[in-house]
């Protein structure tokens, strides 16, 4: 009997903190409108200093698995699809997967900047309908204003934080997870990236001196190929999982600039309603766009059981792809008693990473190993 991979949770997170367009009118030369008729964006969320990466893909991936009947020790695999990771390792994914307790789990990071997730879904998918995994939480998380040079009007206005999360499940029932398409084009690294801070520019005075850290972007450029793929990706896919165009319920969109979706309904000749967007309250969140899009879509009661629903995006590397999902798993809300219960079980996993920590510290003493970092416990 052939398996599918169904999404069984949802849940997404986003800094308290807004910032509005007359908010970034105050720091750059911008104004409401001009943000509005170029991009549709009218305000983003901006991470405190306690939020990273891993504090908003962790909230998310709780509030997903609050969804199923899941253990934490049930979790077969954690991806962590970001542009904005804490570190280059160890991956945020590892974090997260420390956080939620899932001790069982293998986990990653992706970088496929915004169409993370669109890959990561296709992964777990496959691996879920491979039989190699039972279980996975795929999450798109970032923070992307500590990569924004808040100098740049072209960029500062496009960006936000947050994060989203799903679980995905094996199960006999067919739907889920239909068909998926992924693509890149390298040669268009160049048009949309922080050129510093990896192996090939390490980071010096004078990549710090000429902001290189931050994210530069050719907007033009990756307009035009967003507005190409973004339809054909959507097509391709339909195509795979013998889906009409016209049959689609609703198109997940990767949430960067409403002018690209546009663009794409005209491509794809459907109406504008069709499209699910959320961009105008928190701006282009990269891997995180396309999940939060989704938990918001199910809220809104536009996601029912039955529907047939495409995600695409798309993003530097050039990277671009689709998913084909018939969504079949039924509103299931676990119970404020139970859920309490799992927060209590997620502080004591939190302690067992403190304990862990301590042993290799005990550990350290006896047998003279220096672990760097642990002293100032970076990565709690
Ligand atoms: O996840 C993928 C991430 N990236 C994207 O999706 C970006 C895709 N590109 C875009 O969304 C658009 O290209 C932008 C929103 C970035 C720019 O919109 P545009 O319509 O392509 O504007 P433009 O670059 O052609 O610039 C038009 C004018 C320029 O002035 P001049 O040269 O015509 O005098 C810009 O300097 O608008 C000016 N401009 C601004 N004016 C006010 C650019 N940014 C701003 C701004 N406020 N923030």
């Amino acid at each position: 009997m052939p398996t599918y991979a169904h999404i069984t949770g949802w849940g997404m997170a986003v800094p308290e903190r807004i910032m509005t367009n007359d908010d970034l009118a105050k720091i750059v030369d911008t104004s409401d409108e001009w943000i509005v008729s170029r991009t549709g964006i009218r305000e983003r969320r901006i991470a405190g200093d306690k939020e990273t990466t891993a504090s908003l893909a962790t909230k998310a991936a709780f509030r997903a698995l609050d969804r199923t009947d899941l253990h934490p020790h049930d979790i077969d695999m954690v991806i962590v699809a970001t542009a904005t990771p804490e570190h280059l390792f160890p991956a945020t994914a590892c974090l997260v997967q420390d956080a939620i307790g899932a001790i069982n789990a293998g986990a990653f990071d992706l970088s496929a900047a915004c169409s993370g997730f669109i890959y990561g879904v296709s992964l777990a998918s496959e691996a879920i309908r491979g039989g190699a995994i039972r279980n996975a939480v795929v999450i798109g998380s970032e923070t992307l204003s500590r990569f924004i040079d808040w100098d740049d009007r072209e960029t500062c206005i496009l960006f936000g934080d947050g994060a989203g999360a799903i679980v995905l499940q094996a199960s006999e029932r067919p739907g889920g997870i239909l068909a998926s398409v992924m693509r890149a084009d390298g040669s268009g690294g160049n048009l949309l990236s922080i050129p510093a801070g990896g192996s090939r520019r390490p980071a010096t005075v004078e990549t710090v001196h000429k902001k290189q850290h931050y994210i530069q972007m050719n907007g033009r450029e990756v307009f035009r190929f967003a507005t190409r793929v973004m339809a054909d990706a959507t097509r391709q896919v339909a195509e795979k999982a013998r889906l009409r165009i016209e049959d689609l319920s609703i198109i997940i969109p990767h949430q960067a600039n409403r002018r690209i979706i546009e663009a794409a309904a005209r491509g794809l000749d459907l109406p504008m309603d069709r499209f699910f967007v959320n961009l105008d309250r928190y701006g282009n969140t990269s891997s995180a766009s396309i999940p939060m899009a989704v938990v918001e879509a199910v809220e809104a009661g536009r996601i029912t059981p039955g529907s047939r629903v495409v995600m695409v995006g798309f993003g530097a590397g050039l990277t671009w792809g689709a998913l084909a999902v018939e969504w079949v798993a039924p509103e299931r809300k676990i119970s404020q008693a139970k859920r309490q219960q799992r927060r209590l079980r997620a502080r004591f996993w939190g302690l067992r990473s403190v304990y862990r920590r301590f042993v290799r510290w005990i550990e350290g003493l006896i047998f003279g190993a220096h672990v760097p970092g642990d002293e100032n416990d970076r990565f709690s």
